[in-house]
């Protein structure tokens, strides 16, 4: 994935969020993983969904919680969307066999990646998402 961007982003509403997702997905080449940094609903399963929509997906996105990661096939590339918030440790990710779709050729999008950033690759793309003051904004940083 080439640089689309640096600094702080200010998402206004979540069309900006959208237009953000739209231009990532635009961006990512196969073996790609974005790692989604931020607090509870700061937005990373809506720029989750922006992603997959700018991929082509046609399902719906849901939140993996309980299943951790969930596949989607029907886009541009494979999308494999996480949430690794019940997960301890980096370690426990390998253990569901997360290391095949890690160096796979589909792109990662992980929700919670600061709990697992040990077994990221280092040129993961990282996204902190941030509450912003007034009440439907947020910031976007890349890492
Ligand atoms: N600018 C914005 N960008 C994204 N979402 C926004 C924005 N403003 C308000 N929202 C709302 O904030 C909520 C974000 O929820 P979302 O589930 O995407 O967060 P999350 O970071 O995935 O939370 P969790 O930590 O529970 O997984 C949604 O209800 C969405 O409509
Ligand atoms: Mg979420």
């Amino acid at each position: 994935m080439k640089a689309i961007d640096q600094g702080l982003l200010l998402l206004k509403n979540e069309e900006d969020t959208r237009a953000l997702g739209l231009r990532i997905a635009g961006a990512l080449e196969p073996g790609d993983v974005v790692a989604l940094i931020g607090d509870l609903g700061t937005g990373k399963t809506a720029l989750t969904k922006y992603i997959a929509e700018g991929l082509g997906v046609a399902e719906e996105i849901n939140s993996p919680t309980f299943t951790i990661v969930k596949e989607y096939r029907s886009g541009r590339l494979p999308l494999y969307h996480f949430d690794v918030y019940r997960l301890g440790s980096g370690e426990e990710l390998l253990d569901i066999g997360a290391e095949e779709m890690l160096d796979g050729d589909g792109v990662c999008v992980i929700e919670w990646a600061d709990i697992v950033a040990d077994v990221l690759p280092d040129d993961a793309v990282a996204v902190r998402l941030e509450y912003a003051e007034n009440e439907g904004e947020r910031t976007a940083e890349f890492l």
